[in-house]
Order: structure tokens, then sequence, then C-alpha cells
């Protein structure tokens, strides 16, 4: 279907009525964007960062993964550049208070909580480091920092991972994780909030060779959005202007998307140089240098960086899959069928097993093959509601398949497999499910 008319209020409403994502602490009216993924969130996100990770790290000889503290020395985010400059312009109604970005509105037009027009203060500084204090002190020695990204625990443990795994320069560190940020105006559903997830790689290499391995990741990084199925036509490079560049990089590569709210930044790709390693020496005293056992030449190991929000990706996922069609329903009347496209990798549920009726006959065949298969794929049994709208409901969240036991399945024990693109069935003896289900799979 067009994508233009995939709006948000269709996602965020079947997100929460078919359990993907709901507001957090919904039974107390909610907490600002915060947000819950449910029984099929869980799922799908999961399936999101295990193919990540399985693209990245696994399938790969030259990367290893971590998975660090989220609470780091607070001399890191120092050292990092963070609590100097890690900052959004804020500006603030003097009417009503209301807290705006400065570069995200216009200041010239009426305040859009209040309507009073030229009351902004002037821009201020504003810090997007989530503080915390450890311990039972809250005085200034206890203050510490949730990470705002992944990305400085693997410059932190570069020496650590680099003699315990003795990997090569060029190699790569991997994390996934949560990332904490007090932004100033969060929104558009899980596209910006305060707490997040990242999926980060920080890829060492020799100063030479920076060119070649920025342009080898940015075609990895669409490789894995085609492998999550993410509409690689709604999907642009902005080369960030040098004026807009973060204070550690000498060239950003942001990959953007067209979301129903515009075209904005889904992931970034960064050339670090050698900053964080060296910056990190500097503060901590430690010697970061790489020798390389064949030439012996010393060198910091300059960085480019892959960075993926886990929350965007299931988004722009959502927003991919979406898909309307007019069918013929399987009870005989037009019908308009909502269908998530899912690749079968990152589906949610992969099998869903419906017995026609509840009757005890046929939950005697269907339970234990639902069983069998569970200990391969997400399975679904769902034995209530019509067949059709049965259907209709594992279409909605994306089932590739659904397997309906029927009365003649305790004659020929064989059971009819419906494909949730094509709507074509295919009858298949009991015994050869696990097979046939390998072979899509
Ligand atoms: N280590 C580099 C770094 O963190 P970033 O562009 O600030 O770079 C990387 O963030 C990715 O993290 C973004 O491309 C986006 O996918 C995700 N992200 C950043 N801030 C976010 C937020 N407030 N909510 C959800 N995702 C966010």
């Amino acid at each position: 279907m067009e994508h233009s008319k995939i709006t948000m209020e269709k996602i965020v409403s079947l997100a929460k009525t078919r359990g993907f994502v709901f507001p957090g602490s919904d039974i107390y009216g909610g907490l600002a964007n915060s947000w819950d993924y449910g029984p099929l969130g869980v799922e799908l996100k999961n399936n999101i960062k295990q193919t990540w990770w399985k693209m990245f790290v696994q399938e790969r000889l030259d990367m290893v993964g971590i998975d660090a503290a989220l609470i780091m020395n607070p001399k890191v985010w120092e050292a990092s550049g963070h609590v100097a400059t890690f900052s959004d312009p804020l500006v603030e109604c003097k009417t009503c208070h209301e807290r705006y970005r400065a570069d995200q509105i216009d200041l010239g037009a009426p305040c859009v909580k209040c309507g009073n027009k030229g009351t902004f203060t002037d821009p201020a500084s504003f810090n997007l480091m989530m503080k915390t204090w450890l311990g039972p002190k809250e005085d200034a020695s206890a203050v510490a920092y949730f990470r705002p990204e992944t990305a400085q625990a693997m410059f932190v443990d570069f020496p650590n991972v680099i003699t315990s795994s003795r990997k090569r320069v060029p190699f790569g560190m991997a994390q996934i994780g949560k990332a904490f940020r007090n932004e100033i105006t969060p929104g558009n559903f899980i596209f910006r909030t305060r707490e997040f997830e990242q999926m980060e790689i920080e890829y060492f290499v020799h100063p030479s060779d920076w060119e070649k391995f920025f342009e080898e990741w940015l075609a990895n990084m669409y490789k894995f959005m085609d492998r999550v199925g993410i509409d690689a036509a709604r999907s642009h490079n902005l080369e960030v202007a040098k004026d807009e560049l973060a204070h550690y990089s000498k060239r950003t590569v942001d990959i953007e998307f067209d979301y129903p709210f515009g075209r904005k930044e889904l992931y970034g790709l960064a050339y670090r140089t050698d900053f964080d390693l060296s910056t990190h020496a500097k503060y901590s005293g430690s010697n970061i240098v790489y020798t390389d056992p064949m030439t012996n030449e010393k060198y910091v190991p300059h960085v480019i960086e892959p960075s993926f929000g886990v929350d965007r990706t299931l988004l722009a996922v959502l927003l991919s899959a979406y898909d309307e069609e007019t069918v013929a329903s399987e009870e005989g009347e037009g019908d308009t069928r909502v269908v998530l496209r899912f690749k079968k990798e990152i589906a949610p549920i992969k099998i869903a097993i419906l017995p026609l009726s509840k009757k005890e006959e046929l939950s005697n065949v269907a339970r234990p093959i639902a069983e069998a298969l569970a200990k391969y794929w997400r399975v679904d049994y769902d034995e209530t509601q019509s067949i059709g709208k049965r259907y209709r409901r594992q279409d909605e969240i994306g089932t590739p398949y659904c397997v309906t036991v029927d009365f003649e399945s305790l004659e020929d024990k064989a059971v009819t497999i419906r494909d949730r693109d094509t709507m074509k069935q295919e009858r298949v003896p009991i015994a050869e499910l696990e097979v046939w289900f390998k072979k899509q799979f």
C-alpha cells in the first residue's frame, strides 16, 4: 500500500491493541513518553537484536561482543566530552513555562501550549545526561550518570578486550543495551524517548584505511535493514555538514527514514578518528597503543562507528511491514485485510495452531502439534472465534503460517497450512510438519 496512507495513528493503535507496544505505567495515567513492549513487542525486539548480533558478531571472525555496566566511572563522561558538551539548546515560554528545543520550533511563532507570541527566553544549553547518585550520600562526590550511549564502554574496555581476545586490527566490538538521555522534547511514539536501546559497533582500523571501512560499513547497514525488512525506498543517506558534526567526528552519514511525521534519522555512521581511545588514554593515564604484530608499527587505532537504535528499527520495521488489502474474506464477503508483512526471521510468532473448534477431539490433536513445533519456533495457540477472524488476527500480527486442524485431520492425519502473504492453503501430513517448517525458516 502507498506508504503516505500509513499513519502513526494506525501503527500506534495496532501496536496497543495487539500487544506490541503500549503506554508505560498505563493504569497510573502513564509517564510522559515511556512505552512498554508487550508480549509481541518483546518477541519482535528480541528477533531484531538477535538478527543484528548474528549478522555482526556471530557470522564474522573479526568481531567480538561485550555487555558492560550501564553506570560507568563518571570520569568516562568527562573524557568523552559528554559532561561538557552533550546538550541541546533549550528555550522556555515566559508565560506558561513550557520548555522546547530551540532548534525544533519557530521562535517567532506563538507558543504551541499557551498561544502567546514572542515570549521565549534566550536559548540556554541543557545537558542531556541522566544523573543519579551512587550509595547513601546525595552529594557531588556520589554523582554518576546513566550512559547516554553504549559506545564508550567499548573504548574503555579496548585494552582488556585486545589482550583477552587476541584480535588484530582491523576488528570490531559490538554491544546492545539501554541508553538514557534527558531529552527536552521526546515524542513521536518510540522514535524519541528518554530511555531507549542501542546496538552499536566500534570498528578499529589502521588510520590510513578508514575510508574503505566507512564505505564497507555503510553497505553493511543497508544489508541489515534489508534482512529485517526496512523499506529501502523509504531510506536515504544524509551527509552531515562539517559544521554540524559531533565533536568526535570527522565524517558522519545519517541514514534517514520516511516516517509519517517526516524524514528523520534512523541510524548514524561516524568516523570517530582516534578521538576516543586517545582521550581515554589521556584522562585515565593508561597506555592505549596498538602494536601491529607483523610490522611492529605502534599506533592508536581509528574508529568507524555504525550506530543503530533498536526502538527506531522496530518502528521502521512496523511501518515497512504494514499493509492493507481488499480481499474476499474467508467467510465469503469482501473485506479489508490488515497484514504485517514481516520477514520470517523477525516475525514475533512464526506459526499459529488453530483447531477448527474447541472440541476435545481436535485439541487432542492440535495441542501436541503446538508443543512439538514450539521446541523450534515461537508458536501461538488459538481456538476461539471463527477461523476467518483468527486468520485476520494472525495476519495483523504478521504470523507467516497458520496451521488449521479440522475434523478431517482425525481421519487423514494431515493439517492445512495457510500462507500469510499468498493466503494459499496446502495440506501437509502431521508427521511431516517439522521438516516442512524447517525448509521455510
Ligand atoms: N554513539 C553514537 C551515538 O549515540 P546518536 O546519533 O546520538 O549517536 C545513535 O545515536 C542512534 O541511537 C540514533 O541513530 C537512533 O537510532 C538512536 N537514538 C538516539 N537518541 C534516541 C532517543 N532519544 N530515542 C530513541 N532512539 C534514539
